[in-house]
């Protein structure tokens, strides 16, 4: 104790001519009102001046941004994350022979920390952010995912309830209820799965995971593939261990457990890197999974920043999202789906895909209409299909929506041609995508309030002559047309027709 001490009079005394060193641990006992001890725990990193580390917690590391050594004076912002939502607080302190003197809650309250350790936290942030040229050469592809993947994906449901009886549930569910046989393969483990790192830096799971090696042998034993998630920032979207500066190492970790798809998702990634830099840090990950001796599907997950389809699949990728986040809502499943994918369909194709995020169908905040809609478009734009319910306990409309294997057959098009809106008359459009032998899928949409007569002309569809039709949400075959093809849509629905 006495050294820190003496240290920490030694920085107080060269302030002003050098910010005082406060890399190390730094711990403040607290007590709550019913007599626990609580401790606040801050891993800090002086870098001259600049100040950089975490704010540790049980639920995943909050950041230190902004961080500031000013004489005597502390300053930083600790960024954290509710849910999804940043969450900003800012923490001023002075420098005393006691230790690190907090002013809280606008000065009413202090709080004194002592360092206890001067060692440098792990996988600290640099004090500026990283600069990487693109990657010249590119990702040799894994030859995987020649269609659109299709699982399952615990985050829409589940969030951080994720378990490992959870996936063994939904896996054995999904293997009886005929999510298998439709196509539905991949079972996708999301954010908060990770515990800590071992002496080696080896990635753990946390107490919900007891085994993963384990669970996905089981997984595999059902004829079905285990996925999982990280991010190349240190910390993931939840707060949870990152895969930053251990790249290689967690992609052998993964294939090691018997991972096939990994979601890798950006994060913590933009307190590190410079958004210029995406290629690069993809392609890092890529390359290591190219490495690693496993058929690893490869997911990008960054949100559609710097136009990703120009380098996604370079960076090894096998699908990229184009978005922010999905909610189960119709709004938010409507802008995704219809206002925020033209224009990309030109970078899909078989073994990489745009991917406007994972399934809603069934979690209870949309219409049938709604997901009929959410699941025709998803299928027309080639979409990965994860559905992102509770598929151990589906009512038989949800299945049926997710089950439906015409739909799912225009989704897993050999071909691989990303459909297009080709007409829009205010609130109804028609889409269409181009199928393997000459077909093509057409979606009559109507995002009105009130139900309408959409019509798709011959000219808009580019097509000539007489065809023959199929519906392929009424599973029916309709009289064969020329010219154009009319049907009346429920408001918020679809008419998906076969033409051929
Ligand atoms: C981001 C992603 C989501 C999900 C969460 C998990 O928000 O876009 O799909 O993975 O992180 O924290």
């Amino acid at each position: 104790m006495k050294y820190i001490l003496f240290g920490i009079f030694g920085a107080m005394l060269s302030s002003w001519v050098q910010a005082a060193d406060l890399t190390g641990r730094w711990v403040a006992e607290t007590q709550a009102p019913n007599g626990d001890k609580r401790q606040t725990v801050f891993e800090l990193k002086s870098e001259g001046d600049r100040l950089a580390g975490y704010l540790v917690s049980t639920q995943g590391d909050d950041w230190i941004a902004d961080g500031k050594i000013s004489g005597d004076s502390v300053s930083f912002t600790v960024i954290g994350d509710f849910y999804g939502v940043e969450r900003r607080t800012q923490y001023t302190a002075k420098i005393t022979a006691d230790g690190l003197l907090f002013k809280m809650g606008g000065g009413a309250r202090e709080l004194l920390a002592k360092r206890v350790s001067t060692e440098a936290p792990k996988n600290a942030p640099p004090a500026a952010k990283l600069v990487l040229p693109a990657p010249s050469g590119a990702v040799r592809p894994n030859g995987l995912a020649k269609t659109p993947p299709m699982g399952w994906n615990s985050w829409n449901k589940f969030q951080r309830r994720v378990s490992d009886q959870v996936v063994r549930e939904v896996a054995a569910a999904m293997a009886k209820n005929g999510m298998k046989d439709a196509g539905y393969v991949y079972v996708n483990i999301d954010d908060t799965w990770q515990g800590t790192r071992d002496a080696k830096g080896n990635i753990r799971a946390n107490e919900k995971f007891p085994d993963m090696k384990a669970l996905a042998d089981y997984v595999h034993g059902l004829g079905m593939k285990l996925g999982i998630y990280s991010s190349p920032g240190p910390r993931t979207c939840a707060g949870f261990e990152g895969s930053y500066q251990h790249e290689e190492q967690d992609a052998k970790t993964f294939a090691a457990w018997g991972i096939d798809y990994l979601k890798y998702d950006w994060c913590s990634a933009s307190r590190i890197f410079e958004v210029s830099s995406m290629p690069a840090v993809f392609a890092k990950m890529g390359q290591a999974l190219a490495d690693a001796g496993r058929p690893i599907v490869y997911s990008l997950c960054q949100y559609g920043m710097l136009n990703v389809g120009e380098w996604g699949a370079k960076a090894g990728g096998n699908v990229w999202r184009t978005t922010h986040d999905i909610r189960d809502t119709w709004a938010s499943m409507a802008a995704l789906g219809f206002d925020e994918q033209m224009g990309l369909e030109k970078y899909a194709g078989p073994g990489h895909w745009n991917d406007p995020d994972m399934l809603e169908v069934g979690n209870g905040g949309m219409s049938m209409d709604e997901y009929r809609t959410h699941m025709s478009l998803w299928s027309i734009l080639a979409a990965p299909l994860m559905a992102g319910n509770d598929v151990r306990n589906m009512p038989p409309e949800i299945t049926a929506i997710l089950q439906n294997k015409e739909v799912i057959a225009v989704d897993q098009d050999a071909w691989g041609k990303q459909g297009a809106r080709v007409a829009k008359n205010g609130d109804l459009e028609v889409w269409s995508r181009q199928l393997a032998g000459g077909a093509i899928a057409v979606g009559l949409f109507n995002r009105g309030a009130e139900r309408a007569k959409v019509t798709a002309r011959w000219a808009d569809l580019g097509i000539t002559g007489s065809k023959s039709v199929r519906d392929l949400w009424a599973h029916a075959d309709r009289e064969k047309v020329s010219g154009e093809y009319s049907a009346d849509v429920a408001s918020h629905g679809v008419v998906m027709v076969k033409m051929w």
